[in-house]
């Protein structure tokens, strides 16, 4: 069942200089759905501090495609090193995250940063689900690190095409996850055994999808979308999708 509820209740919180976002999406009515809930409560506390250096260089593997100026959208942020990153190489960044702890956490390090920099980064933050966000051709990157594992494959798929939507003609596709099992029968099943227990974790924790790898640059191929390049390591890709022109 589909609930409606107060739109003070559900409207995205936007910060920053983007009014137009904020008119569109904060006038329409959210749909209560169960990925609305802050899954990452309590997930959210600890998560970067298992974070690998791997899934560091990883998620920030494809943002020196940026150029500054061009506007970046991170999906499911979460605590935002990539997006900081980006804003700092002078991107003009949007994140979107459903998660109120996760968004908290990106905050915490944009103050540390600013504290330690003594200079503001200007970020946008947008607590919605990805899929409400409408500004539709927009961006010139648009990045899901670690995001479309959370979900079960039609609505992973579903997702990645609405990212590529949100994208200019020509926009980059960026996504950061675990790679796909390749090689001899020993790497193929470590790397499978690897996401398992992760995943499973997640489940317990967040309630979140349990699948195979997802083979990204297929998904890609059969949304239409070119595939320019991928990134290993140790266990984890980034993939340069691009909308075609
Ligand atoms: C596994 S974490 C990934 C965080 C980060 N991008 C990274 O590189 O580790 C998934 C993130 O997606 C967020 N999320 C889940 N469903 C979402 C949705 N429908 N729209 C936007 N964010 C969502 C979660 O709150 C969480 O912060």
């Amino acid at each position: 069942m589909i609930t409606y509820v107060e739109e003070a209740l559900w409207q995205p919180i936007c910060t920053g200089s983007w009014p137009s976002f904020c008119n569109g999406t904060m006038q329409r009515r959210m749909r209560k759905e169960p990925y609305m809930r802050d899954k990452y409560w309590l997930a959210g506390h600890f998560y970067e501090v298992t974070t690998s250096a791997a899934v560091k260089r990883c998620r920030v593997a494809m943002l020196d495609y940026l150029q500054p100026g061009e506007k970046c959208l991170f999906a499911g942020v979460g605590h935002g090193e990539d997006a900081i990153y980006a804003a700092q190489r002078g991107a003009d960044v949007t994140v979107v995250d459903t998660s109120k702890t996760m968004l908290a956490k990106f905050q915490h390090n944009l103050d540390k940063l600013h504290q330690a920099n003594g200079t503001p980064l200007a970020v946008t933050q947008v607590q919605s689900d990805i899929l409400e966000v409408a500004n539709y051709e927009q961006y010139d990157m648009l990045v899901a690190n670690f995001f479309l594992n959370v979900f079960y494959r039609d609505t992973m798929v579903k997702l990645l095409d609405h990212l590529a939507q949100l994208g200019k003609s020509g926009a980059k596709i960026v996504i950061g996850d675990f790679a796909y099992p390749e090689g001899n029968l020993w790497s193929r099943v470590s790397q499978t055994l690897f996401w398992y227990g992760v995943a499973t974790i997640y489940w317990v924790l967040a309630g979140n999808a349990v699948h195979p790898i997802y083979n990204y640059p297929e998904e890609m191929k059969q949304l239409g979308l070119l595939v320019l390049e991928k990134k290993y390591f140790d266990g984890y890709w980034s993939v340069l999708g691009q909308k075609r022109i």
